[in-house]
């Protein structure tokens, strides 16, 4: 290798003077994260558009990593939101794993790509290997196997794609080539009416419209209600329309409420509907031997979504579908002469055959690092501390006597309401705290009810964090003058 190139260094190279570098920069890069507690700055949106629109994308001759690097730091990073700090409570967005960001360091250097097997030998069978574990915790027959996708949206829209597939499949239609059939129109797709709406976008990307999606009632628990439910697939019948496919969700967005998957796969089979079950929540409880019991009907499912990276602390992107059947990818694949040509060498899997995406990042390797550095048992014990969090703000804020829980909490989140005051109370209340940089809260609305949201996923939270948040927002309320 020539070292002439004046480029030399900007390159990852594998060797030690390619290491040596790669470590410098990355000690530089950490030390410009460096910033004050708080879970954001007060800097205003439009004072971050100007202070970001001020630099050269890419300027004529390089600034240099160096200051590259700091611009990052004082710009970005300075303003960025917070995970680890206590006072982000809005989303299900967490702080990440040390195992898992300094793989992602390996991951971005070694740069495989997940799309084919010559491409990455070892990681294929890592994230083969890690989807395998899953499928095997959920306890699904041998038969199952799954995929490394982008987020739960994108599981879930690749959950629906195979359902779709299988549908048409059974009326001898192979959807991929000749696309939808005409008896396509009186496909409908169940969920609950707390559902992500991941589930309307698959049915509206996969040409079946938004109207096909029938949102069956919950209780107040925000689980679906199975009577409901029967009353749905009744009137379908009724009307001649099929359920292509019943999802169920396994910890819903805002209430983590988790639908009776047992009941629903029931209905599923019955209905000859494909059972799909977003678990991008509440699938983490398979780690703990207490909260594991709530999702049972978990294996009967013909695929489920799993989001590492909500409640496994992994950095953005990491999630999985998992599917029952590894036959079932068949549906999905697409001969490709310069990736997939099927003649390779026995053992050879390219995952491109099981993808929406073509080149993939070997986001399963900062996952397999962490799980395995860390152990279930420590993971379960973080995880029950946040839904004890959860308990805990949900009895506090009843204490408190302004505030109203909608429902006792079951998972990470406690959604309430300040009674006496309107849902622009609330959003000023939500809006002041975040544009002064003191807390990022979660606001919602729930069946017409507007409301305030918990949703703890820092497992270094304390019960005096969660005091200290609901008096911040007990003295917002009282600072603001109420709506007449
Ligand atoms: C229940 C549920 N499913 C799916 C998703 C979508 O996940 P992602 O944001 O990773 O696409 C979310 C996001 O919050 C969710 O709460």
């Amino acid at each position: 290798m020539s070292d002439d190139f004046t480029w030399r260094d900007h390159i990852v190279t594998l060797d030690e003077r390619g290491l040596n570098t790669l470590q410098q920069a990355a000690t530089i890069a950490v030390g410009d994260l460096q910033r004050p507690t708080g879970p954001r700055s007060d800097a205003s949106a439009s004072t971050l558009h100007d202070l970001i629109f001020a630099f050269e994308v890419c300027p004529e001759e390089g600034v240099g990593l160096e200051r590259s690097l700091a611009d990052l730091g004082s710009a970005v990073w300075g303003n960025a939101v917070v995970p680890s700090d206590a006072a982000c409570v809005a989303h299900l967005h967490p702080p990440t794993l040390v195992a898992s960001v300094v793989t992602e360091l390996s991951i971005a250097a070694v740069n495989q790509s997940m799309d084919s097997w010559d491409q990455a030998p070892a990681a294929t069978e890592v994230e083969l290997h890690l989807v395998e574990w899953l499928a095997r915790l959920i306890t699904m027959p041998s038969s199952a196997t799954g995929i490394m996708t982008s987020g739960g949206t994108a599981s879930n829209v690749l959950g629906l794609t195979l359902a779709r597939s299988w549908a048409a499949l059974g009326l001898g239609v192979d959807v991929l080539k000749s696309g939808l059939p005409p008896e396509s129109a009186s496909w409908r797709i169940l969920c609950s009416d707390q559902a992500h709406f991941s589930v309307q976008r698959g049915a509206a990307q996969l040409g079946l419209g938004r109207d096909a999606v029938v949102a069956v009632a919950t209780t107040p628990t925000g689980v679906m209600d199975i009577e409901a439910l029967d009353v749905a697939l009744d009137e379908l019948e009724k009307s001649d329309l099929r359920a292509m496919a019943i999802v169920a969700t396994a910890g819903t967005t805002d209430l983590g409420a988790i639908d009776p998957l047992e009941a629903i796969g029931q209905r599923a089979r019955r209905h000859n509907a494909w059972f799909h079950v977003d678990a991008a929540v509440a699938g983490a409880f398979l780690l703990s031997e207490s909260l594991r019991p709530r999702l049972t009907g978990l294996a009967d499912a013909d695929s489920v979504t799993i989001d590492f990276h909500k409640l496994w602390w992994q950095p953005f992107n990491a999630s999985a579908l998992i599917v029952r059947d590894h036959e079932h990818f068949d549906l999905l694949r697409v001969k490709s002469n310069y990736l997939d040509r099927g003649d390779e060498l026995e053992g050879m899997v390219n995952l491109v055959g099981r993808s929406l995406d073509t080149s993939r990042r070997f986001d399963a390797a900062k996952v397999f690092a962490s799980l395995r550095a860390i152990g279930r048992r420590e993971l379960a014990t973080m995880l029950e501390h946040l839904v004890s969090l959860a308990h805990f703000a949900g009895e506090r804020l009843s204490a408190n006597g302004r505030f109203d829980v909608l429902t006792p909490p079951t998972s990470v989140m406690c959604v309430f309401t300040a009674r006496g005051f309107s849902a622009g109370d609330l959003r000023a209340v939500q809006q002041n705290l975040l544009a002064r940089g003191e807390m990022v809260l979660g606001r919602t609305e729930i069946k017409g009810v507007s409301a305030l949201k918990f949703t703890f996923m820092n497992p270094l939270t304390t019960t005096s964090d969660v005091e200290r948040l609901i008096a911040l927002i007990d003295d917002e309320f009282d600072r603001i003058t109420p709506e007449p």
